[in-house]
């Protein structure tokens, strides 16, 4: 059964917000994922806010036993609300964080704060940062799990809470952290990113993500399955898997967070090299906490504790005495 394109959204959107609950739930949520999967009919919106609130109301009996407790402050925000309506595409796709800042609840600190940056279409920023800067925060705003609290983000000019939900996820190819996927098989979760794509099209993109070889070397090659939730492939692979449906979509922006992570230096450097052939004309926002092969993009900021300390280019920040080029000493 495959999940129509402009589906897969709602259903990344869902198991993101089932995070926070995933542990004591992880065996419901699969069986709804799985119902939605299979029918295509349930609104998968309605169903996360029920399962929020039903969480929300019973949070202090979630059993402590054998489930990790629930950090104070991790329950989701208000929804995030889309409109029905169909918004008119962006001109251009030009991104900007206008003074954004965000956290995750009332109680906690601020993960990004008074974020002001510009990428204009046909360019690539790198987001750098030790763990916990608020790198990551910036892909869930951008993607709509969460509202800034203060600012706004802009594609092309508009506000992003002007799209419709299929609008702003049609304009951008993410590959996350955790890259979800579906439990079929290797063709069924690239076709995803573009129906109808040839197979010639799905061994480029597997081949810019160097995955190529290893999917050749498989008995059922693309018809291999890989179990729930993708656990049949390492975090690299999946990684990798995401990043050929970010080949294949083709959309003008791309998020990347942390594309390389796990993989030997000599993959980086070729996916990294498949990439930066690809990106022409692109809008991208690359986020790692590797530098390396980052002399590529055109623009580097440098965050801690969610705001930007430090930009410019990876020679002009090498040249002087920054705190970039200080940790690429540490990190390489
Ligand atoms: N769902 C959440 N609820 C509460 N706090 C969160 C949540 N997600 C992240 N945080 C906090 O927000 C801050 C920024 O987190 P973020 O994930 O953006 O960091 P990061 O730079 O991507 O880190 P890493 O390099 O480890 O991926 C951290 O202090 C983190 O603990
Ligand atoms: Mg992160």
């Amino acid at each position: 059964m495959r999940i129509p394109p402009h589906k897969t959204g709602i259903v990344v959107h869902f198991n993101f917000l089932t995070q926070f609950f995933r542990e004591p739930l992880t065996t419901a949520i699969h069986t709804i994922l799985e119902e939605v999967a299979h029918s295509h009919k349930l609104h998968v919106w309605g169903t996360v806010q029920a399962v929020t609130r039903a969480c929300g109301g019973a949070a202090g009996a979630l059993p402590t036993g054998p489930y990790p407790a629930v950090p104070a402050g991790w329950w989701p925000k208000p929804a995030v609300v889309f409109g029905d309506h169909h918004s008119p595409a962006p001109s251009n796709f030009d991104l900007k964080f206008d003074k954004v800042s965000f956290r995750y609840s009332d109680d906690l600190p601020w993960a990004v704060a008074g974020m002001d940056f510009e990428i204009s279409q046909d360019r690539c920023l790198a987001v750098v940062g030790e763990t916990g800067s608020g790198k990551s925060t910036l892909v869930n705003l951008l993607a709509r799990f969460w509202e800034p609290d203060i600012g706004r983000i802009m594609i092309g000019g508009k506000d992003i809470r002007s799209l419709s939900e299929s609008d702003l996820r049609r304009c951008m190819g993410v590959v996350s952290q955790h890259a979800h996927m579906f439990n079929m098989n290797l063709r069924d979760n690239l076709l995803l990113a573009r129906a109808g794509a040839s197979e010639a099209d799905l061994y480029a993109a597997l081949e810019t993500a160097q995955l190529a070889d290893f999917v050749h070397a498989l008995p059922d090659g693309l018809n291999t399955r890989i179990g729930e939730s993708g656990r049949l492939l390492s975090a690299g692979q999946a990684r990798r898997l995401a990043v050929a449906r970010l080949i294949l979509k083709d959309a003008p922006l791309w998020v990347l967070d942390e594309p390389t992570e796990g993989l030997d230096i000599i993959t980086e450097q070729k996916m990294m090299d498949a990439l930066y052939e690809r990106m022409a004309g692109k809008t991208v926002l690359m986020i790692t906490h590797r530098l390396v092969n980052l002399q590529g993009m055109d623009h580097i900021i440098l965050l801690e504790n969610g705001s930007i300390i430090e930009q410019g280019s990876h020679a002009d920040l090498l040249s002087s005495n920054s705190r970039y080029a200080a940790l690429c000493k540490r990190i390489n």
